[in-house]
């Protein structure tokens, strides 16, 4: 349940709890007002609730005062909680004050009923958590976020801080943002550093101490592909676990995904409400709630990067990128398999070792990881994970063969000198939750201030 801090109660939480006759206090923005001689209605929202309150003005209000609960302004509002005989609500506030905290020129407001294109919404960051789709979105993600601490919180795993400054490509995929300090020629920490790509070789030392652990944090990669599935600056939840093997890795992720998905989508159910109503009113295909109903409610599909393969070869269509046992999987193919072939997520496993990073374990024969991506429709790859190598010589070997030199990395092989256990575990992108979870098409909805190419006016 919301409550409330001093005098202000949450909308949502009068929706959930106020009795016909309480005196109630709201604060919050004017979404919408309409003015007729006797009666006048604002609608008032404050974050806390897809639902708007409805404040009902008499016929004595103040000519003036009316002139200024136009759309944008801020209100403190005092009055009756009654009955409403209105359709589209049950409740509503007879107004008996109304102040005016913030004046909004409804002429020059940049967010006019209109005018609320995802595209025209990113060039008014600052105001576009205003509009309903980033209302919803921003509870949405706050809710993810809450849900996955507490799914690891409840089964033991430690949150580690990982550091966001680092020496090491995680990736190796060389895709670094270097950090620098002034013009000291030695550098600040005396060799050259970066923002993090991934914190999974330093959680891996906790993993060797703690057993479970996880990182929650931001994430950067250079990477200069303008898609609407990368940003340079995302969330990434890597757990990370001691004696597990690539089977462990795969049954937490995916127990991991249905859990939290379930939970955010009965903590919301308002928020989801409206996404599926965009969803359904802008496209063909598969409810959005359909579509996550059936695949938090029944096992994920899983198949080796092999058998996937057969299946893309097998189809009639004119791919834009090959496929065929050696070529990498691109969207389109992720998003087949996912959405088309399988209809539910799917683990892809046992990618060719070329195609994944130098820690994920060599498989007998040496010529596939195992290694493993979760695909699921609309968006492809949502989850990366895999076991780690933790034979010393193997690592070295796999070092040498993705040209990361050992000696970089000399921490990171001592693991597997003491007491050194089978590990893994995944990293998964909040935001490609966030976009399966919402239907919302692009990553630049999916964040506050998203950094992409280019992008970093706010
Ligand atoms: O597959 P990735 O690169 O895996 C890792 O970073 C491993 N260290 C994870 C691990 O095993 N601990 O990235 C993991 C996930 C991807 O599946 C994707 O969801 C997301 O991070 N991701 C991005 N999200 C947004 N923008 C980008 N540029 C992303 N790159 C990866
Ligand atoms: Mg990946």
């Amino acid at each position: 349940m919301t409550r409330g801090v001093g005098r202000r109660v949450p909308i949502a939480k009068l929706l959930e709890t106020a009795s016909v006759g309480n005196a109630v206090e709201v604060t919050g923005w004017i979404r919408t007002s309409r003015f007729s001689k006797n009666v006048s209605f604002v609608a008032l929202y404050d974050g806390s609730s897809a639902d708007t309150v409805q404040i009902v003005l008499g016929d004595e209000t103040d000519e003036e005062l009316k002139k200024r609960l136009g759309v944008g302004a801020s209100l403190r509002v005092k009055g009756e909680w009654v009955a409403s005989p209105g359709a589209g609500q049950a409740f509503e506030i007879r107004a008996q004050s109304i102040e005016v905290v913030g004046d909004c020129d409804a002429s020059s407001y940049p967010l006019q009923k209109k005018s609320t294109s995802l595209e025209y919404l990113r060039t008014i960051a600052h105001l576009r958590p205003r509009s309903k789709t980033h209302q919803s979105v921003v509870r949405v993600r706050n809710a993810l976020s809450w849900h996955i601490h507490k799914y690891f919180q409840d089964r033991g795993f430690h949150w580690i801080h990982t550091p966001i400054i680092t020496a090491s490509d995680a990736e190796g995929a060389g895709e670094l943002f270097e950090v620098t300090a002034g013009d000291k020629e030695e550098g600040f920490f005396g060799k050259r550093t970066f923002l993090t790509v991934s914190g999974q070789l330093e959680v891996e030392c906790f993993a060797q101490s703690h057993t479970d652990v996880y990182t929650f944090g931001p994430t950067f990669r250079a990477e200069n592909s303008n898609t609407p599935r990368h940003a340079a600056e995302f969330w990434m939840i890597e757990p990370e676990m001691a004696f597990a093997d690539l089977d462990d890795v795969i049954a937490l992720a995916e127990d991991f995904v249905r859990t939290v998905a379930r939970n955010v989508m009965d903590q919301l159910p308002g928020d989801f409400a409206f996404f599926e109503f965009v969803r359904t009113k802008l496209e063909k295909g598969p409810s959005l709630l359909e579509q996550l109903e059936s695949a938090i409610s029944q096992p994920f599909a899983r198949v080796t990067y092999a058998e996937a393969q057969e299946i893309l070869a097998k189809v009639d269509r004119k791919w834009e990128f090959p496929v065929g046992y050696g070529t990498s999987m691109q969207a389109e193919h992720e998003r087949y398999l996912a959405e088309e072939h399988f209809q539910r997520p799917v683990f892809v496993t046992n990618y060719p070792r070329d195609q994944k990073a130098f820690y994920m374990r060599l498989d007998d024969g040496e010529q596939t990881v195992s290694a493993t991506d979760l695909l699921v429709p609309r968006v492809g790859e949502m989850i990366g994970g895999s076991q780690r190598e933790e034979r010393f010589d193997k690592l070295v070997e796999q070092m040498e063969f993705h040209h990361t030199p050992p000696d970089d990395l000399w921490w990171y092989l001592e693991l597997r000198q003491f007491g050194t256990t089978p590990h893994g575990g995944f990293g998964l992108g909040l935001e490609r939750m966030l976009m399966w979870m919402t239907g919302i098409h692009n990553i630049r909805d999916s964040i506050p201030f998203p950094r992409t190419p280019g992008s970093a006016e706010f």
